[in-house]
């Protein structure tokens, strides 16, 4: 079995696929630790010094590598892997299952707020409000990506280690 998370920054990908993958017995990948230990950056310093397209193009590269594996594994990807290029088409072509998880826009923005320092595409939000604006636009344009997956969990409010109870 092989399961790819996806869905937008601070949806829970990482939470609840390792508590899955812990479940399941199965091998658990974070996409940005698989990327950060592979180029010896971190995804902050990357997007600082080379730029966002280079990453772009190296998170189109290693997630070629993970679709590839042939291992099981539970996969929790980047917020923005299956949205450049054909990677969502790539992800649907390749075996296993595709869950978007679902959160609403309002919860994304309250979760995302205390960690956009560290998250480079949300860094350039200094209010609440403007974070909130830009996440729907956002999720709005990456909205016909993730709702390509498999499967669609849809957390509402909930935190991710709430919904790993319901
Ligand atoms: C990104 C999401 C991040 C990370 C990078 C870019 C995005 O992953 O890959 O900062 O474009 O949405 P998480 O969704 O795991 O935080």
């Amino acid at each position: 079995m092989k399961i790819y998370l996806i869905g937008y920054m601070g949806s829970g990908k990482s939470t609840l696929g390792r508590a899955l993958a812990q479940k399941q017995q199965l091998r658990f990948i974070d996409f940005d630790e698989y990327l950060e230990e592979k180029e010896g950056q971190s995804i902050a310093t990357i997007f600082k010094e080379k730029g966002e397209i280079y990453f772009r193009k190296r998170e189109s590269h290693y997630l070629d590598e993970l679709l590839d594996l042939e291992e099981e594994a539970v996969i929790s990807l980047g917020g923005g892997t299956p949205c450049y290029g054909d990677a969502m088409q790539r992800i649907k072509a390749a075996p296993g299952t595709s869950v978007y998880i679902n959160v609403p826009v309002t919860e994304l923005s309250s979760r995302l707020w205390s960690q956009r320092e560290h998250r480079p595409v949300l860094n350039h939000q200094d209010t609440p409000e403007k974070l909130e604006e830009f996440v729907r636009k956002h999720l709005f344009e990456r909205s016909f990506y993730y709702n390509q997956a498999d499967l669609i969990l849809r957390t509402q409010d909930q935190t991710p280690e709430d919904s790993l109870k319901a």
